[in-house]
């Protein structure tokens, strides 16, 4: 044990002298400084300038803080699959990639410092989603099989979120982290793209895949939670990664 402590030490360390003789001029290893991101500060029940701040705050995000294992959110690579079982189809959907979130457009932000809520409201003008696609079972009641690629594009995408926080103490400063969410969301267009649909048969996967876009609203209504959920599911522990460097003291108006 001691000997591989000892060993995993040693191995830092010569790690460390390696790269930092490589770029001598900057540490690799020193953690992004909260003011070096410029995050606007605000009162948090000032409503106003909160969500110019959660505007602002989209775009250093959006790149990520992997020092923080906050991971880059556009573009978004889903971690794991997302199995879908519903209504008769059976699809699992692979190497998902999403993007857009970095053009998100933050409408209402209230924080409820009684509550220990925050309530999000934001609008995805353009969210393109892409990744590997196996299905079995119907849609619409139409057959469908499949295995290829697929493009879901979501145009005007309204999302709101209620945040329950856990408010904590750590060394004298006040922190927060996200103990539950719910959100909701409504697409105002999608569209629907797979390829490869009843091997390949060009004819069958047409009428199938004009069913699903003429009908894009159900289809929205029916399959779009579990991406949603990830998307959601990734969002809100980057979120939560970050708070946990983030005290209120530092970041917002309200604690001094
Ligand atoms: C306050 O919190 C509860 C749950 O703890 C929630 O159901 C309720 O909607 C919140 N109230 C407001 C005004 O946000
Ligand atoms: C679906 O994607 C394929 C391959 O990229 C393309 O040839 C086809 O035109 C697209 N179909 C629709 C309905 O967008």
């Amino acid at each position: 044990m001691r000997l591989l402590i000892f060993l995993i030490f040693i191995t830092s360390q010569i790690t460390y002298i390696f790269t930092s003789s490589l770029c001598s001029c900057e540490n690799r290893y020193a953690s992004p400084r909260l003011e070096d991101l410029h995050l606007d500060k605000c009162r948090l029940e000032d409503s106003a300038c909160m969500v110019n701040a959660f505007q602002k705050g989209v775009a250093t995000f959006s790149k990520g803080l992997p020092e923080w294992g906050v991971a880059a959110m556009d573009v978004m690579e889903f971690d794991e699959p997302v199995q879908i079982d519903i209504a008769g189809l059976s699809l699992c959907f692979n190497d998902g990639r999403l993007k857009g979130l970095e053009n998100i457009i933050i409408k209402n932000i209230e924080w409820d410092a009684n509550n220990h809520t925050i309530y999000v409201e934001y609008n995805a003008p353009s969210l393109v989603l892409t990744g590997k696609y196996l299905a079995d079972g119907q849609v619409l009641l139409l057959p469908i099989v499949g295995d290829g690629d697929m493009k879901v594009k979501l145009k005007n995408t309204d999302v709101n979120v209620l945040i329950f926080l856990d408010v904590y103490k750590r060394s004298d400063k006040t922190y927060v982290s996200i103990k539950n969410y719910k959100y909701d969301f409504n697409v105002g267009l999608g569209r629907y793209n797979l390829t490869n649909l009843f091997n390949g048969d060009k004819e069958l996967g047409n009428t199938v895949l004009k069913l699903m876009n003429d009908n894009w609203q159900q289809i929205a209504l029916q399959f779009a939670r579990p991406v949603m959920d990830t998307v959601a599911n990734q969002i809100f522990r980057n979120v939560d990664r970050f708070l946990a460097y983030a005290p209120l003291e530092d970041i917002s108006l309200s604690f001094k």
